[in-house]
């Protein structure tokens, strides 16, 4: 092994992540009303295998199973999310039935010594919010902040680690402008207001968090993304620079320090919008963190290019291509890029050097292939995530502050616009006979995590 537990910190959290609608299942079920994801993957045509989230690892039901999964493993933490429309009816009054399953979650995790860190929003606005016009409308962040409201206080005495908004880069550009992901919105660079709509949910909730949770730990999770220009010319730096900008930048700025950058709105063709919006919103947005959450996969090369007319995820700059430089790649054709980790660690800690830093998400999907007792063996999700544990270990010798690192993900699961047919657990699930086996890159993070003197 090229890394060990016992370089790293005694107190570091060493987790596995989850999302709702991607395991959860039971989407009907004890009060749990319809959210934009149960009605977008009925759209023909918007998930690869045609597959739906209803019953996905019916983890609703074998949570508890799950939860052993992970204390075998030997995990410290656990990221799930939590579904807004399991636990807030649509007239706005609490859900309980749906609250008790979270409370269920939590009181086993604590039973087993694990640490959870709740995701307050992980892409599934319920779907009587998008009808009035969801993320575009800024009232929403005022809905976000009554459900937050009712999570923190039906579930604070269980959990002390609250997690905003899970990448609203995909809510905003993948829900609302090419149109990949729930609600399925094409709207060019309008999709910016979405943007800043759930920026000021996230802002509004950390101090709602805090009132009535003082010890609460609360932060953001963003997907970062190395970017790199493919050559030295200036419209392929400009590229990067403008990827840069409308991937990282854009959130990373108003989140740590309050400002837009000027360069990303005026790319959108949207400065007079937000020179609209009231100015105390980027204070709000700037609200102090105990924590910044990075969910890193990969990096971009980027060149200037052209742009066939199709609806984009990067608006007011189509003509950017991504271009492939030969490293490998995971089944996602994300290419593999440990050390891109660090340039986006580094990126964060320059805007906020004192702030915790945690890799909320990291993982790799490949075309796993059973044996016949079902075990996987799947050599290249293992060395992909010892690459990046080993990447974390040098972050961590460089001096910076990282405090955590969760595997994306615990359990193969619906994997939004790819349904079942990217896998991306450490555990395999058969999802005809609902049974869980641990592939080898599982036992391998179980080893590592035993790797420790003195630690189980
Ligand atoms: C991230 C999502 C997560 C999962 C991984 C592969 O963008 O947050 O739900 O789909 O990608």
């Amino acid at each position: 092994m090229t890394v060990s537990r016992n370089e790293f910190p005694t107190d570091f959290a060493w987790g596995t992540a989850t999302a709702s609608y991607q395991v959860e299942g039971a989407v009907a079920e004890d009060g749990r009303t319809p959210s934009i994801w149960d009605t977008f993957v009925r759209i023909p045509g918007t998930v690869a295998d045609g597959t739906v989230g209803d019953v996905a690892d019916d983890h609703y039901h074998r949570f508890a199973t799950d939860l052993d999964l992970m204390a075998e493993l030997g995990v410290t933490a656990y990221r799930f999310s939590i579904s807004w429309s399991r636990v807030l009816r649509p007239d706005g009054e609490p859900n309980t039935t749906g609250i008790d399953f979270y409370r269920r979650l939590a009181t086993g995790l604590a039973d087993r010594g694990i640490t959870p860190y709740a995701t307050l929003y992980h892409w599934d606005l319920p779907q009587h919010l998008e009808d009035a016009g969801g993320w575009l409308r800024r009232d929403t962040a005022d809905a976000f902040v009554r459900y937050v409201e009712t999570a923190v206080g039906e579930l604070g005495d269980l959990v002390t680690n609250w997690i905003t908004l899970n990448e609203p880069w995909c809510s905003a550009f993948l829900g609302y402008a090419s149109g990949h992901h729930a609600p399925g919105r094409r709207l060019g660079s309008e999709a910016s207001h979405a943007v800043h709509h759930l920026l000021l949910a996230h802002g509004q909730a950390v101090p709602a968090i805090r009132r009535l949770l003082p010890d609460a730990r609360v932060g953001i999770a963003l997907n970062l993304y190395s970017v790199r220009p493919a050559s030295t010319s200036l419209p392929d730096q400009d590229a990067a620079r403008r990827i840069d900008g409308l991937q990282n930048r854009l959130f990373l700025e108003p989140v740590l320090q309050g400002r837009y950058p000027a360069d990303v709105l005026a790319d959108l063709g949207e400065q007079e919008w937000f020179a609209a919006q009231a100015e105390a919103d980027l204070e709000i947005i700037n609200a102090p963190l105990d924590f910044l959450g990075i969910n890193y996969y990969s990096r971009h090369t980027t060149a200037a290019g052209t742009w066939d007319g199709s609806p984009s995820a990067n608006p007011g700059s189509e003509f950017v291509q991504f271009v492939d430089t030969g490293a490998p790649t995971t089944q996602m054709g994300w290419p593999i890029h440990p050390d891109g980790l660090m340039d986006v660690l580094r990126q964060a800690n320059g805007y906020a050097p004192d702030l915790p830093l945690m890799i909320t998400e990291n993982g790799a999907a490949y075309p796993d292939q059973p044996g016949p007792d079902g075990v996987v063996d799947d050599l290249e999700r293992r060395g992909y995530l010892e690459q990046h544990i080993a990447a974390c270990r040098d972050a961590v010798r460089d001096g910076l502050p990282l405090v955590g690192y969760f595997v994306w993900s615990l359990i193969d699961n619906f994997e939004w616009g790819w349904g079942f047919s990217r896998r991306f657990g450490i555990v395999a699930v058969d999802y005809e006979s609902q049974r869980r086996t641990v592939k080898t890159s599982g036992r391998w993070y179980a080893d590592f995590l035993r790797s420790a003197p003195g630690q189980t």
